[in-house]
């Protein structure tokens, strides 16, 4: 279960990856995000794939009680802290009881694991009634998915699945999810920025920006990608945040 790909990445990325997008650490997109999850204070609440702790530190420090749930080492002795428990295991084989947490939410984690099997579990250790939040950075439909997955599987070798926003809804349902909701969100990325990741050689950061450059116009209007004078890159990418009743 442990992908040793995966943890090898986010080893490399690990000291700069709160710098290495904007999306990581904007305070007022994570508010939106942990408002969305509905979770009152006192409320036990698991971050899967909890990571540097962003999602944590937020829910935290609204008073939830996380539980964090990681398997890189280098990411998640950054993160622990922020949790008052922490797990290191695989997000498609929690070592935790079913029914043990008021909610559960996960933000660009899934896309590395079974992901099915990952959201599941979720469900399976949610007690009934609570809800799972889902957030990850989607393509906009069949006009620049394949430009984008082009993109983000150069960013990031170990990824595994590519989404569509309409597909996060379908995990949450065949997991058993009730009441499906799902939100969107913008974020504007320095694409040098975003490409710098720690983890990837050169030669894959500059094919991202020639990816851009050449960009189909359909990709450049959905993406509302800017090209300065600078040369600075600006790529206003989709998050959706789907949320689903146990
Ligand atoms: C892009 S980071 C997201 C961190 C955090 N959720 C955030 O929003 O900033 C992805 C995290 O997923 C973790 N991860 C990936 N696959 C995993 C798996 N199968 N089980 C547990 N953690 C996993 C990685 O170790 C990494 O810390």
């Amino acid at each position: 279960m442990i992908q040793q790909d995966v943890r090898e990445h986010f080893s490399a990325r690990a000291e700069r990856y709160d710098r290495s997008s904007h999306w990581c650490g904007d305070r007022a997109f994570l508010e939106r995000i942990v408002d969305r999850l509905g979770a009152s204070a006192g409320y036990r609440v698991l971050d899967v794939a909890c990571g540097t702790g962003q999602v944590s530190r937020v829910m935290s420090e609204r008073g939830l009680r996380v539980l964090g749930l990681d398997f890189t080492e280098a990411m998640f002795r950054q993160g622990r802290e922020l949790t008052e428990f922490f797990v290191a295991g695989s997000g498609e084989a929690m070592p935790l009881a079913g029914d043990s947490v008021d909610a559960a939410i996960e933000r660009q984690g899934i896309q590395f694991m079974d992901d099915q099997r990952a959201v599941s579990e979720m469900v399976r250790v949610t007690k009934p009634g609570g809800r799972v939040c889902l957030v990850q950075l989607c393509a906009f439909g069949a006009e620049d998915e394949r430009e984008y997955f082009e993109i983000l599987r150069l960013r990031n070798p170990a990824r595994r699945n590519f989404y569509r926003v309409e597909r996060l809804g379908e995990l949450l349902e065949n997991a058993g999810c009730a009441k499906v909701e799902i939100h969107s969100e913008r974020s504007s990325e320095d694409v040098e920025v975003w490409a710098d990741n720690g983890a990837i050689q050169s030669e894959s950061q500059k094919a991202i920006e020639s990816c851009y450059r050449s960009a189909s116009e359909p990709f450049r209007r959905l993406h509302e990608v800017e090209i300065r004078d600078d040369g600075t890159i600006l790529d206003r990418m989709l998050f959706a945040i789907a949320i689903g009743v146990c």
